[in-house]
């Protein structure tokens, strides 16, 4: 990975076509973005190799797809209208706003996890904290609740709002019986979603990780209350390594500590299987797709900085240019979720138990939730590769892994006289695969821009492909190149891409 600030990520998105800033021809809007042609093809594919991997893969998850606008009383049972909220400190005299626990932690160098409007209050009066923009007097810390407001139907009045789903995670809540008794479910079972979430963060930043509409990707996993502590799978990831950053590490000034998810749960730093199944499962569908397994870390969120909902809650981290930050929440919600909705609703959402024929509302013991544009970031800064000191390839080279990137193949005749057979191949590979055809200037500069745009195959055709009937295949990772029967092109590429060869395997 090489050294590349957030902001310069966001230049390089744009200039790629991955991603811009919404409505920019008006000046942008803050918090929300759009994705170009590869941002959108990148974003497909990482939400097709999660659903694949969390969903396809598994026999005990299934997929739903729900509203973002559901019935209002969702929210006041899962506790967001009362306690969705952020602490918001305003500039008496610029009028700009700033989140309470942001404003602490970068004018004092302090973290400011979980601290509460009156903390923030006392600590703004200590140290005579004025507006970082006009060094103007600040206003008393007010809650301030994130969820967006709209109104259903053509008269706009109380009985009329509603709200864009601040989550996806409700909206499972909410189908879960009828879910559970279509795809005729037994405990432990999960159910996952893919949806847009949307948040009115104070201060939206770091380009794509805070912004105030994103994509979500969640599992709701269920489970016997009597066995949160006996996951089937746990054998499948007990001598995963991974870094671990408990509350006690955390209070202690310790570093974090690589372990296994054996001696996590022996050494008792994580309560039950289920969690520490699911944490080890998250990390490694990161690693599955190419991510250093040494940039991630599981933080565990202090006591005050759990949500209203959460018994416990694990991050998983990654460390970002600027810092270690979440990328994906794992709260133990109990059955807080539930029972609410079953109070609100006054429906029995229970399932029946056949073994001991009594009526059970089951735990949410991990909740896998993750944000697609954090996890889109981390796998960009990962790709993004350069070493000007390489006087043969100075370019920025974007090794995103085969099954992510955009285009998955390049096509070039070396010459405009060999444009026919080249187009030929392209046509052909272009049932299958996502394939760019670049017929202009000097070979290198088609390889550069190939590289730019994480293409992982680049093909070309020269005079000897009209008597070999081959061509010349090369890898973006290594520049390696090799020769290749265009009647096994297609097989290759598609071993390449779904990793079961290596380049170097290629005979
Ligand atoms: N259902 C649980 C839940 O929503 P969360 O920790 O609030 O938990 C889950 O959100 C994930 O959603 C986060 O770990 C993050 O990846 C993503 N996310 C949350 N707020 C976001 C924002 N403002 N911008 C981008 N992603 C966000």
């Amino acid at each position: 990975m090489a050294d590349i600030t957030i902001d310069e990520m966001a230049v390089f998105c744009k200039k790629k076509g991955f991603v811009y800033a919404s409505g920019e021809i008006y000046g942008g809007l803050s918090g929300f973005f759009d994705y170009g042609p590869y941002g959108v093809e990148l974003k497909n594919n990482i939400k097709a190799d999660w659903w694949k991997f969390h969903v396809q893969q598994r026999d005990d998850v299934v997929g739903m797809d729900g509203s973002i606008i559901t019935n209002p009383k969702t929210w006041v049972a899962s506790g967001h209208v009362a306690s969705f909220e952020d602490i918001l400190v305003e500039c008496v005299k610029c009028k700009t706003r700033f989140r309470g626990d942001h404003l602490i932690e970068d004018t004092l160098k302090i973290s400011a996890e979980g601290l509460k409007k009156d903390d923030i209050s006392k600590l703004i009066k200590q140290n005579n904290i004025k507006c970082p923009k006009c060094k103007g007097d600040l206003e008393e810390p007010k809650q301030f609740n994130l969820m967006f407001e709209t109104n259903v139907g053509p008269v706009k009045s109380d009985s009329s709002k509603a709200y864009l789903r601040p989550e996806t995670a409700q909206l499972i809540f909410n189908n879960f019986k009828l879910v559970q008794e279509n795809a005729r479910l037994k405990l432990p079972f999960g159910i996952a979603q893919i949806g847009k979430a949307f948040r009115n963060e104070i201060s939206p930043r770091d380009f794509l990780f805070r912004c105030r509409e994103f994509e979500q990707m969640e599992i709701e996993y269920f489970v016997d209350p009597k066995k949160t502590n006996e996951c089937p799978y746990i054998d499948e990831v007990m001598s995963h390594k991974i870094n671990v950053y408990s509350a006690e590490m955390q209070q202690k000034k310790q570093k974090h500590k690589e372990m296994t998810i054996k001696e996590f749960l022996k050494e008792k730093i994580i309560k039950t299987q289920w969690h520490a199944y699911w944490l080890a499962v998250e990390h490694r569908w990161f690693i599955s797709l190419g991510v250093a397994a040494e940039k991630f870390r599981i933080r565990q969120h202090l006591p005050d900085e759990k949500s209203h909902y959460a018994a416990d809650t694990w991050d998983l981290e990654y460390e970002f240019p600027f810092g270690w930050k979440e990328l994906q929440g794992m709260a133990n919600r109990s059955d807080f979720d539930l029972k609410q909705h079953i109070l609100h609703s006054k429906k029995d959402l229970s399932i029946f138990d056949e073994e001991t024929k009594t009526k059970i509302v089951p735990h949410v013991i991990a909740e896998p939730s993750q944000g697609v544009d954090r996890a889109f970031l981390v796998f960009m800064f990962n790709a993004y590769t350069q070493d000007p000191k390489n006087k043969d390839r100075d370019w920025i080279v974007l090794k995103l892994h085969p099954k992510l990137a955009p285009i998955k193949v390049g096509v070039f005749p070396l010459v405009n006289k060999l444009e026919d057979k080249a187009e030929e191949v392209y046509k052909q590979i272009r049932k299958d695969l996502p394939v760019t055809y670049d017929r202009s200037g000097a070979i290198g500069r088609r390889y550069a821009r190939a590289d730019e745009l994480g293409i992982p195959y680049c093909i070309t055709i020269d005079f000897d492909t009209l008597n070999d009937k081959a061509v010349t295949i090369r890898d973006r990772d290594t520049t390696e190149q090799k020769r290749v029967k265009i009647a096994e092109l297609k097989s290759i590429l598609s071993k390449l891409i779904n990793s079961e060869i290596k380049f170097k395997d290629i005979k």
